[in-house]
């Protein structure tokens, strides 16, 4: 299986990307899943402008992210709740990429809280991200809370607890993602799917 990893903090050494890494040392040592990451904190995209449509220079780099997004099974979005809201470089990825990327595939979304926040974040991403292309987020979500006391490539740096509590529902909602990325496999390959006549979501 093949999993990307977007972090949507416009941070170029974020707690996200943190987490991040955390989760894809996990997919790859307890999974044996291949990941890739698209940090758009430390690799941003440009804002999205209408050149996009018109192969703009601008636009040129999408080309490889496109093209890891189309051969990934799955995905896993982590981005930090900013005031209450999720930052817009996670918003402008959405503008960016669309069906042929990431249509029926399965997504895990992770917000990142530096104390108890990050539910807002998880509600934005579930009610305005999949509209039209289709992404698929698994009912399980991930809420890094305390970050700055888990996911440390420092153990040391870690709250016992805290750390347990959140490597479980990792382990858990990765699990999860493997399975639905396994199961969407084919109803992508179903020609069921109607893009053309319902190319956006209502
Ligand atoms: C502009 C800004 C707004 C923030 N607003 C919130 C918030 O609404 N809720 C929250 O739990 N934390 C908030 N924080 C704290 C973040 O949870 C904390 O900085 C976290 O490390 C951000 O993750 P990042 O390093 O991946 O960007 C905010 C941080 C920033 C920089």
């Amino acid at each position: 299986m093949n999993i990307g990893i977007i972090i949507g903090s416009h941070r170029k050494d974020s707690q996200s990307a943190k987490v991040g890494r955390f989760l894809s040392t996990l997919l790859t040592t307890q999974f044996g899943a291949d990941t890739w990451t698209r940090d758009l904190g430390a690799d941003p995209l440009p804002l999205w402008d209408e050149e996009i449509w018109s192969d703009g220079p601008q636009w040129e780099p999408l080309k490889l992210l496109s093209a890891q997004l189309t051969q990934s099974d799955g995905l896993i979005v982590v981005a930090p709740e900013w005031h209450g809201m999720a930052p817009a470089a996670i918003k402008n990825f959405f503008l960016c990429i669309g069906m042929p990327e990431l249509a029926h595939k399965p997504a895990v979304a992770c917000a990142v809280s530096a104390g108890e926040g990050g539910a807002y974040v998880i509600a934005e991403l579930r009610m305005s991200s999949y509209k039209n292309n289709r992404l698929c987020w698994l009912p399980e979500h991930l809420i890094a809370r305390s970050v700055k006391a888990i996911c440390n490539a420092d153990t040391t740096l870690n709250d016992a607890d805290l750390q347990a509590a959140f490597g479980m529902r990792a382990h858990y909602a990765l699990t999860l993602l493997l399975a639905y990325a396994k199961a969407l496999k084919p109803i992508r390959e179903d020609t069921q799917i109607d893009h053309t006549q319902f190319m956006n979501g209502m």
